[in-house]
């Protein structure tokens, strides 16, 4: 591809995350042009189309895929169809930024990087946090030797209160598919070369107990021991009431490196009422840096044919492993072995 020519991109899912990838792609890339939508709900891809401009809307993912001078997609469906839509879309000779989970299930898993694999598209996966500027610090230390060994490792995912959400809307193993799925890629990817051994995971409903009986869980703490002898807990929440709270440790036998941090900035007010912080309140907020950075990456990688950087297919495949040991853990409430 010529180095002057912008990458043409599809987005497909014009929901909550897929709108804000469309609007970094429109207003924040340069050299990378989003030229069509598809969501099968009614207007919804025109409705975004016309906010940013974009005119081209389908509802359909195969009429995207055929539209002309596409070089790639980005996929923010609901989960269950990330996998279907990434064979398809690799088939088609696309290059794929895929949301996660990229799978719910290894068989897929090996299925969507089989097809990328076979097409020789690059495949990345959307895990932002890898992409803020604390956490690739916090990895770039640990990469230089400065906390020696990792001892203890931690990460966590709060996500913003009140919860509002309608319990029977969300899918049953939420919490480890789709939010801890976050935490278990940052635990690896800060213990380079690590492999997980065992799992154990322990979640309840705390926050809407009375959908407990349904297999709603909101809350969770999972231990996970790792081959180098380290050890890391990873927890989440579905109602912080003080804001998006996303944290990361790494402890080691030299020192320790601390990520992630709930206040919007250094602004502190000091008033009658003592002394406080402003805290963030979005994911859309928080990470606008690192998830327009994942996807500046995810356009080189395009117009190199060739994964720049950035989570892989196998990096995808790796923590759905620890989600779905996750889920045997709570079932059958024991630690799970991981060959
Ligand atoms: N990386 C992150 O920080 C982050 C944040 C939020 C969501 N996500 C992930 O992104 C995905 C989408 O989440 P969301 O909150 O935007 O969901 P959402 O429900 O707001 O949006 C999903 C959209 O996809 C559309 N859709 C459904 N089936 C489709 C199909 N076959 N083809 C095209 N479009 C289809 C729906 O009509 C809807 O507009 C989830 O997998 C979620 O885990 C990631």
């Amino acid at each position: 591809m010529p180095a002057n020519k912008p990458v043409n991109l599809g987005l497909i899912g014009a929901g909550r995350i897929g709108s804000f990838h469309g609007e970094t792609v429109s207003r924040r890339l340069v050299n990378a042009n989003l030229v069509a939508i598809a969501d099968p709900a009614p207007g919804a891809a025109a409705r975004l189309g016309e906010t940013l401009d974009v005119e081209t809307a389908y509802t359909g993912v195969a009429e995207l895929l055929s539209h002309p001078g596409l070089d790639a997609v980005i996929i923010a469906t609901p989960a269950r169809f990330h996998t279907k839509i990434l064979v398809q879309a690799a088939e088609a000779g696309k290059a794929i930024f895929c949301e996660k989970p990229m799978a719910l299930t290894l068989e897929d898993a090996d299925r969507a990087i089989a097809a990328a694999r076979a097409a020789n598209v690059p495949l990345q996966v959307g895990f932002n946090r890898r992409w803020d500027q604390a956490f690739a610090e916090g990895r770039a230390a640990i990469d230089e030797g400065k906390i020696g060994a990792p001892q203890l490792i931690r990460s966590l995912t709060r996500d913003p209160g009140p919860f509002g959400a309608d319990p029977d809307r969300i899918p049953l193993w939420t919490i480890f598919y789709e939010t801890l799925i976050h935490d278990f890629d940052t635990l690896l990817w800060l213990n380079p070369g690590a492999k997980p051994v065992e799992v154990h995971a322990m979640a309840d409903a705390l926050i809407r107990p009375d959908a407990r009986e349904k297999g709603f869980l909101d809350t969770a703490v999972v231990t996970i021991r790792f081959d180098n002898g380290s050890i890391a807990v990873a927890e989440a929440n579905f109602s912080a009431l003080y804001g998006y709270d996303i944290r990361g440790e790494v402890f080691g036998s030299g020192g320790m490196v601390t990520m992630g941090d709930v206040r919007r900035s250094s602004m502190t007010l000091f008033d009658g009422n003592g002394v406080s912080n402003d805290t963030w309140r979005r994911d859309t907020e928080h990470f606008v840096h690192g998830y327009t950075a994942q996807l500046a990456s995810f356009v080189r990688s395009v117009r190199n044919r060739e994964l720049t950087k950035g989570p892989t297919g196998t990096d995808a495949r790796n923590a759905l492993a620890i989600a779905l040991a996750c889920i045997a853990s709570v079932s059958k409430k024991q630690a799970i072995p991981l060959n």
